[in-house]
């Protein structure tokens, strides 16, 4: 099998190929989303929402990010695995950036780690990127800085937060980055900062003009249940499907029908 790089995903926004990226936090799941073609698995720092049911993404450590990224390595054939740096472990001291993108990059086997942020977090980006390690970028809404923004509502609607993120773009294409995630913007703005860079520009409600989507796995398999943001499109109702089979599951062993005579030694 032809493995997905970076290279891969430039070639892919240079062709009009849309890419493809979904989240990944363990290996069962990554098998099966790398085995469907999936272009990119990121192991977000979501894994702090989705796996251990914290309200935000700010719990997360260094140390579960790599448990998740190497389970989800271990998936997989031929994806591209990105993993978030955690917060508290790139901003403001880029020494602990690179020695954070290190750990990850040694410990899980993953091939690429992305961060949140532009301008202020400059000096990180190049340290990590000086070490060889690909970065990917995150504008828009960032979910790391929840408590600056107050709201998970659409970012950039305004000009002054329009302009910073476009300059932003442009900013992270010329340190290095391989690629950019377009985070809850108006569709307007991503088609202009797509077209104002040569990465890809993956996009979650963010609009189609832009080089790929990404989308939190449990959401589009509708597992979390009360989620349901207008860029969201489920593919299947996980919850009711599982629910359901639990619920069978349970009347079986009640009732004594599971197991039956072949279902024993
Ligand atoms: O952590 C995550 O799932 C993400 C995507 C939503 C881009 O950063
Ligand atoms: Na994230």
């Amino acid at each position: 099998v032809k493995r997905i790089t970076v290279h891969t995903l430039r070639q892919m926004k240079d062709s009009g190929e849309k890419i493809a990226m979904l989240t990944a936090y363990d290996y069962s799941m990554a098998r099966i989303l790398d085995d469907a073609g999936i272009e990119v698995l990121l192991v977000g720092d979501s894994a702090s929402n989705v796996m251990a049911g914290h309200e935000t993404t700010l719990p997360i450590t260094l140390d579960q990010m790599i448990y998740h990224a190497s389970s989800v390595v271990r998936g997989i054939q031929k994806a591209l695995v990105v993993v978030d740096l955690p917060f508290g472990t790139y901003q403001g001291n880029s020494k602990k950036a690179l020695s954070s993108a290190i750990r990850i990059m040694k410990e899980s086997g993953a091939h690429a780690v992305k961060i949140e942020g532009g301008q202020e977090i400059k000096e990180s980006i190049k340290r990590i990127l000086s070490a060889g390690v690909p970065v990917m970028g995150h504008l828009g809404l960032t979910p790391q800085s929840i408590y600056k923004f107050g709201t998970y509502t659409v970012r950039a609607k305004e000009v002054t937060e329009a302009e910073r993120l476009k300059s932003d773009a442009i900013l992270l294409e010329k340190l290095g980055c391989f690629a950019l995630v377009l985070e809850k913007i108006p569709a307007d703005l991503a088609a202009e900062v797509t077209a104002s860079v040569g990465i890809p520009v993956i996009g979650i409600g963010a609009g189609d003009q832009v080089d790929g989507q990404v989308l939190v796995t449990h959401d589009m398999l509708g597992i979390t249940k009360d989620f349901k943001p207008r860029f969201l499109r489920r593919y299947v109702d996980l919850f009711e499907s599982i629910h359901h089979a639990a619920g069978s599951y349970r009347k079986d062993v009640k009732s004594g029908d599971f197991p039956n005579e072949n279902e024993q030694y």
